[in-house]
Parts: structure tokens; sequence; C-alpha cells
């Protein structure tokens, strides 16, 4: 794989795809609500099932992994990438950012902004905002000063829940085992009585129902996924790039390893089966 700086600068079309990625699975969240909002345009998502998790793995690794991702990216002529994963956004999104000639997406700046820019009548102006997500992702801080910078005021209690990403790979999403595990996580932040929550997971979308039956039906719970969809098609938008919708979207979906069993948790996630999972073989 070579490395970003080493592609060629030539203009990328705006029927080319856009690339999402992910360190799995978990990033097809993000992909479906793409297609969803995005229906013209192409989608080339990687889940990198070889090297996941993430969220327990150092800022420089994930870095790395990412850097690689984003090369094969490019290679393949994506005309913008979307970075699906909290902690590859929390730990690579600057540097993807300064290095790729093309634009660049996370997903915890749209998730911030959803938490703190809404007008919600029902909640004070003092916000009090629960971020939820990998270790990675907490420790990075990445969530705490996106919304920071949005409302200076809003008092923040961010919770790492590591156990959440096996749990809903197992497929548990309301399994009584789960409910546990959550009820022990978020008890600070209903202790602190926040009145917003940011699933600051690609994963923890799927355990939605199961979180608001623990914190209560009056915590807005917020998933990037459909902030992020939107600012991808304004950045397209800004580059000139979106699809003009002559040619059919394409959705391809390659992985790093175990193509079959990602087919399989993957109809999970997009509420569909999937037809063809390509297998690639990155560094390691
Ligand atoms: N995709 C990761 C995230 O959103 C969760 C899974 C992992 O740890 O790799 O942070």
């Amino acid at each position: 794989v070579r490395l970003p700086a080493d592609q060629g600068a030539a203009r990328p079309s705006a029927s080319a795809p856009i690339g999402v990625f992910d360190s799995g699975v978990g990033g097809l969240t993000v992909a479906r609500e793409l297609m969803r909002q995005l229906p013209r345009e192409s989608v080339l998502y990687v889940g990198d099932t070889a090297r996941v998790p993430y969220g327990p793995k150092s800022p420089d690794t994930v870095r790395r992994y990412s850097r690689e991702i984003a090369a094969y990216l490019l290679g393949e002529g994506v005309k913008a990438v979307v970075v699906a994963c909290n902690t590859a956004t929390a730990h690579a999104l600057d540097v993807l950012r300064s290095e790729l000639p093309v634009p660049v997406v996370g997903v915890v700046e749209p998730g911030a902004r959803a938490a703190v820019g809404s007008q919600d009548p029902r909640l004070s102006s003092a916000r009090r905002v629960g971020v939820i997500g990998t270790v990675g992702t907490i420790r990075s801080g990445a969530y705490d000063r996106a919304i920071r910078a949005l409302d200076p005021t809003a008092v923040i209690v961010a919770q790492p829940c590591p156990l959440f990403v096996p749990l809903v790979e197992e497929g548990w999403l309301d399994h009584e085992a789960t409910e546990l595990v959550a009820r022990e996580y978020l008890a600070p932040l209903r202790e602190q009585r926040v009145d917003t929550i940011v699933l600051g997971c690609t994963h923890y979308p799927l355990l939605r129902p199961l979180i608001a039956r623990v914190v209560g039906q009056d915590v807005r719970l917020i998933d990037s996924a459909h902030e992020t969809a939107a600012a991808t098609g304004r950045a397209l938008a800004e580059a000139g790039l979106t699809a003009s919708g002559e040619r059919l979207a394409q959705r391809r979906y390659v992985v790093t390893d175990a193509a079959e069993q990602f087919a399989r948790v993957a109809a999970h996630f997009l509420g569909a089966p999937l037809e063809h999972v390509e297998t690639l073989a990155l560094a390691g």
C-alpha cells in the first residue's frame, strides 16, 4: 500500500465513489445513512476486520491503520473519505485531513453538533452532555473538545464502555447481561443528570432501545450517523463533487479478513443482506 503522499494529484470525478471506512462492521450504520440521504452516490466501504477492535489500541497504531486504508481508498479513486469509526476519527482525522487531496469527514464533530446544536426547548441553557465511546475515543478527549468549541458552558460527563462492542457483535442487543453492564456504565451519567448522551461509537446505536430504558426516555440519545451523512453531502457540494445521478450508484464492500462473518453481522447493521464482500490484504 502506497502512502497518501505518493498518490497522484489527479482530481477525482463527481461519479467516483465515496470511501467509507471503519475498524469493522459497525461503520455500516454510517454507510447506511449515507446511502439513504445520498442515494445517487456510490460507496466503497472498507471494514478492517483483521485488526478490529481499534478501541483499546494506541493512537499511533490507529493512525497507521487509518493511513493505510486511506491510501487504499485513494488508489481506488474515491472522491472523499468518510471516517465512520469514532476511534479512528478521534486519533487520525487531523492527519488524514492534512495528507489527503480529497475532502475528509469524521463522525465526532457532526455528533457534537447534533448534541449541542439543537433548539430543543426542554433543555436548559447549561447543557449536561454524557459522552460514551471506546477507551481510545474517551481518552483522546476529542468529543470534549468538539462539544466545548460549540458550547463552552456545557457540562460533559465522559464514560468509556468497552464491553458494549463485543456484546453488540454477539448480537446481545436486548440481553439481560447487556442491561446489567449498561446500568453499571451509565450510573455516573444518571447521577450527573445528563440531558443528552452522545452514542460515540459505531456500535452503540444498536443498543439505543436498551440505553433509553436504562437512562429514561427524557434523555436525548445522539447518533452521529445522520449528521455525518449530512456533513458529507455538504462537503461534496462545496467541492463541486456531487454525483449527477446519470450512472447507477455502486456499492462495494471490502474487508481485511473473515468476509463471510462480516456479511452475516452486516445484515444487522444494514437491515438487508450483502450480496458480495471482497477481501483485501493490508500490511499488518
Ligand atoms: N468502530 C469503533 C468506534 O466507533 C468501535 C469498534 C472498535 O473498537 O474498533 O469507536
